[in-house]
């Protein structure tokens, strides 16, 4: 059961943390004249007063109420909580990485560059593109860096004040619109047809000489990969726009499709979804861009290239511009490399295999007890709904809270948006799930679904083990209190 947990201040106990068992210092005095601007003078510091042993198992327990991928499923559909290999930190750990200094002269640097360069052409060669980039630094960061080229590729062409819309779907993920109105245009939704696919008639209709492009998330965030693609972007084409890519999603089509070849100029991935690398409570992420080569003078400065034998950073003569200190998330790049030489070429598209197989099994599980709005296979992740549940009062959020006492981390839940698919339970197992665990998350979702029907209270109340009950959701995420 829960147990009240304190704060380190309260733990203070006068005398606890003393240091007097420690030897005197020898090292010299220095005079702290010149820096007295940097000296605090006021307020002084409140630390708790207690000893190394407590604070050490203060935040161990912390620690442990945490949930994360190493303790079990993790199956928040969009995010692709994947496994991070510790080879993976094993190799950004290594010294030489980790002593590099940014500013250090690029002939002492060229292991890191010659890295960065083999992880540019391996995402080129997985996009079907010509160049990439590899400095945004979050998947929303890339989407925008891709979005400000389109926009100065039709700049360059003297169209830049005639083209103010973007077109994308209503099942794209939520940060596409968002980048979109950053970038200053006029986002237009898109809707889905009745098989959750882009409808082509609305297509038709809204693409015209006004509209700079579409947004187009491959798989959807329905986890549903859009048979129209190559339809969807000749009739953008025609019309003079350009196909951005959210690429985001490429865990399910790695060594399947080539967005090259699907008629994308820009598509960005996400090295934390899809290369394994580790989100960390929002970041450090990182977003590369990948284009055709009629984009590649836009991309933003620098990248690198290669010069006979040397590496060194070039600047695309179009460029955006910067778009971040450096050069990216540089030691994400190198876990990135490490995931994609551990896999090699057939271990990447069993990468994808295996995390459709596995969404397409978990769906097959759930399906009776679940609604599903379309019906059809899945990708990488599939929606459900909770619309029955809901008729019996009882929600998806009471059904993911429960979910918690089960001892699994709740899927994402009410996106996409509730026009598609309303009270949406969104479901991303990933591929480094087995079977046994597959089969024990989707055992917990379908007791509770019997829980619904015999003991709706039990769910309605949830969760009934964890830490922390049933907190104001949107006040602990907009305000949240971290004072003590
Ligand atoms: C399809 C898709 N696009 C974009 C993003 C945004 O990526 P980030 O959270 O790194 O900004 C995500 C994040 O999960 C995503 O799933």
């Amino acid at each position: 059961m829960p147990v009240e947990t304190k704060l380190l201040i309260e733990m203070s106990v006068p005398g606890r943390g003393r240091r007097d068992y420690l030897p005197e210092s020898d090292v010299p005095e220095t005079s702290l004249d010149e820096y007295q601007d940097l000296i605090r003078n006021k307020d002084s510091l409140i630390l708790p007063d207690v000893a190394e042993s407590d604070a050490i198992r203060h935040f161990e327990y912390l620690g442990s109420l945490n949930y994360s991928i190493d303790r079990g499923v993790y199956p928040l559909g969009s995010c692709t909580m994947k496994y991070n290999p510790r080879v993976n930190e094993t190799l950004a750990n290594l010294p030489g990485f980790t002593h590099l200094h940014p500013n250090q002269p690029m002939e002492t640097v060229q292991g890191a560059l010659q890295v960065m360069y083999e992880l540019q052409r391996y995402l080129a060669e997985i996009t079907g593109m010509y160049a990439v980039s590899l400095d945004p630094k979050a998947g929303a960061h890339g989407e925008l860096t891709g979005i400000l080229m389109i926009k100065k590729y039709h700049e360059s062409r003297g169209e830049g004040a005639k083209r103010r819309k973007i077109l994308i779907p209503d099942s794209a993920h939520g940060t596409n619109p968002a980048t979109a109105a950053m970038a200053d245009y006029e986002e237009v939704t898109l809707p889905s047809d009745i098989n959750g696919n882009v409808n082509l008639d609305e297509l038709r209709k809204l693409m015209t000489e006004k509209v700079a492009g579409i947004m187009m998330t491959l798989p959807s965030t329905l986890g549903l990969f859009d048979p129209n693609i190559l339809e969807i972007t000749q009739i953008v084409h025609e019309k003079g726009g350009l196909v951005y890519g959210d690429g985001a999603n490429q865990n399910a089509t790695m060594g399947k499709a080539k967005f090259g070849e699907l008629g994308f100029d820009v598509v960005h991935l996400n090295l934390h979804k899809t290369f394994s690398t580790p989100h960390g409570g929002g970041g450090p992420g990182a977003g590369p861009v990948a284009c055709k080569e009629h984009l590649a003078p836009f991309l933003p400065s620098p990248i690198v290239e290669k010069m006979d034998d040397s590496y060194l950073f070039i600047k695309p003569d179009n460029t955006i511009g910067k778009i971040g200190e450096y050069y990216g998330n540089f030691a994400m790049v190198v876990r990135a490399y490490a995931y994609i030489r551990a896999h090699g070429e057939e271990g990447l598209r069993s990468v994808s295999e295996y995390a459709v197989l596995n969404a397409n099994y978990l769906l097959s599980l759930l399906q009776d007890d679940y609604y599903l709005k379309f019906k059809r296979r899945c990708m990488h992740e599939f929606v459900l709904s909770g619309i029955r549940q809901k008729a019996k009062n009882v929600s998806t959020m009471d059904i993911v809270k429960r979910l918690m006492d089960y001892g699994f981390h709740p899927p994402t839940v009410y996106f996409p948006q509730k026009q598609i698919v309303p009270e949406a339970l969104m479901i991303e197992p990933t591929e480094t799930e087995s079977k046994d665990s597959l089969d024990a998350f989707a055992k917990a979702l379908i007791a509770i679904n019997k829980e619904v029907d015999e003991n709706p209270e039990i769910v309605r109340t949830a969760p009934h083990t964890t830490q922390i009950g049933r907190p104001d959701e949107s006040s602990a995420s907009r305000n949240p209190d971290i004072h003590w």
